[in-house]
């Protein structure tokens, strides 16, 4: 009904299809965070989707809109509305704003930052193009939420487009925007070109999301050291620009933790990680240490491979007794930077292995093959220890997916005191600075030897944590402070 739904908008959606010259429809789900918690909510509260839609256009699963039911298993559907871009958009908008500009600027690497040069206009005309389907897929009383980098600009455009549109007292649309990136320090942000209308396209929105309080406050003082004539008041958390007040709210994003716990106790996970086993030569009692990231050089895979490299080099007694399984997806890949890290780990992976294996025993395990949900959660209950250490994130589900999959005989979790993650979870886990090997390395040595009383004792902790701040407490959140506003709320609350 009219004034009642929810509309979401990302970059990158939740399910890709690609046609195959004998009609076969392949569906593929993209590995990223993001799409795969809002997915989970999605199926639970329904309303439309749109997201740019890489992969094959020419769908028979599709409506003259470009709309799909999605997702391809269950009964909870949702609608994904694709917005189809041409290349040069995805080479301005994608690649050059997004993830050689924004990316790196708000995980702090600014020597990775690259000139943004035309590409900028891209980045604006996608936004407003994101903002019209946006506003066009939105009654007045509905609430549109918008999520992450790609989209800063996209909130003033909507409201550029639908202020004053309904033409009197109706209440127009809720904005809500969840960035799921770190913001930076006013010290880093001031290297963003275009700084200010990056700000004020932000505050278009009603409430703006962060994970952790920490980028909240970055936030607040870039608002009021960037933008001339922004009204910040720090203790209720508010930026006032252009007649307009936003809301700057922590609401750290959680994991569908049944659902994890379920695929981890299933057949298919025991089999997988069986197989897994037999097909890279690891005994079944060689003790697991995992790690699964996107190819990113934000994870801190290199450091972490260092780290075991130190370890095994300084604590002989763990030679042949644990092997460190690397799951990488590659990620950006036409992009320079990312292309050299992927050369970084691999060169890293061999490294370690030439150094220590035996005949019987590989030190490290890497793996780029596209594995199953139920596999992944398998591989977490069976590893004695996740390893994750970026040099900075947002927040980081795979850690908290790795507590959910555990089951009464714990894994201990390793983790960068630089993830958004550590602000939630950081007082049970064995803490690491990715950039310290001596520590990292004695880090890993103490979760290897931690006993079953400890574990139990963090496991179950984190375990709590991580039930009683599951994703869909996470929407709860995010939907209870916007109802706070008093504005719409979508229909969901
Ligand atoms: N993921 C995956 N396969 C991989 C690597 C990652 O399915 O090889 C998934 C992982 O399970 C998690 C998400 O991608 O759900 C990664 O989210 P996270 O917040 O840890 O990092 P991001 O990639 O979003 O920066
Ligand atoms: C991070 C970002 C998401 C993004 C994901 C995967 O989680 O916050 O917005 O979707 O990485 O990256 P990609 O560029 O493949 O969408």
């Amino acid at each position: 009904t009219a004034g009642d739904d929810l509309v979401v908008a990302s970059n990158r959606q939740p399910y890709r299809h690609d046609y195959g010259d004998d009609g076969d429809v392949t569906v593929d789900r993209p590995a990223g965070g993001l799409t795969a918690g809002l997915d989970a909510v999605m199926r639970r509260v329904s309303g439309t989707w749109i997201a740019w839609g890489d992969g094959d256009a020419d769908a028979t699963v599709v409506d003259e809109d470009d709309r799909v039911t999605v997702p391809p298993d269950g009964d909870d559907t949702y609608t994904l509305q694709r917005l189809w871009l041409d290349d040069a958009e995805v080479e301005g908008y994608y690649y050059g704003v997004s993830n050689r500009v924004l990316w790196p600027l708000c995980h702090a690497a600014l020597g990775t930052v690259e000139s943004c040069g035309d590409a900028w206009a891209d980045y604006r005309r996608v936004n407003d193009q994101f903002a019209a389907e946006l506003a066009a897929a939105s009654e007045p009383g509905d609430l549109v939420w918008l999520h992450d980098y790609h989209l800063a600009l996209a909130p003033q455009q909507v409201r550029e487009r639908t202020d004053g549109a309904s033409g009197d007292s109706t209440p127009n649309r809720t904005l809500a925007h969840t960035w799921h990136i770190p913001w930076p320090s006013w010290d880093s942000f001031r290297a963003c070109p275009h700084r200010e209308e990056i700000l004020d396209g932000l505050l278009g929105n009603d409430v703006l999301l962060f994970h952790v309080p920490r980028y909240c406050e970055n936030f607040l003082r870039c608002a009021e050291r960037g933008l001339s004539g922004a009204e910040v008041d720090r203790e209720a958390g508010t930026v006032t620009h252009r007649g307009r007040t936003t809301a700057v709210r922590a609401a750290p994003m959680g994991v569908p933790a049944d659902r994890i716990r379920e695929q981890a106790g299933s057949m298919e996970a025991t089999g997988f990680c069986a197989a897994f086993r037999k097909n890279r030569g690891i005994d079944r009692d060689t003790r697991l240490a995992v790690g699964v990231d996107r190819l990113d050089y934000t994870k801190g895979i290199v450091e972490r491979l260092e780290a075991f490299e130190r370890l095994f080099a300084e604590r002989p007694r763990w030679l042949g007794e644990v092997t460190f399984v690397q799951v990488g997806t590659e990620s950006r890949s036409s992009i320079d930077a990312y292309r050299r890290y992927q050369e970084r780990v691999e060169a890293a992976v061999e490294r370690v292995n030439d150094r220590f294996a035996t005949d019987d025993w590989q030190p490290v395990v890497y793996t780029t093959d596209m594995i199953s949900n139920e596999g992944l959660a398998g591989l977490y209950r069976e590893a004695d220890l996740a390893v994750v250490s970026p040099i900075r994130d947002g927040m980081n589900l795979v850690a908290q997916e790795f507590v959910a999959a555990q089951d009464d005989d714990p894994g201990v979790l390793v983790l960068s005191d630089q993830a958004g993650a550590h602000d939630v979870l950081g007082e049970w886990t064995v803490s690491v600075r990715p950039h310290d090997t001596v520590w990292f390395a004695d880090a890993l040595d103490e979760a290897l030897s931690m006993d079953e009383r400890e574990r139990r004792r963090r496991g179950n902790a984190l375990a709590d944590y991580v039930t009683d701040n599951d994703i869909e407490s996470w929407v709860g959140t995010v939907l209870g402070t916007v109802a706070g506003l008093g504005h719409a709320d979508g229909g969901v609350t």
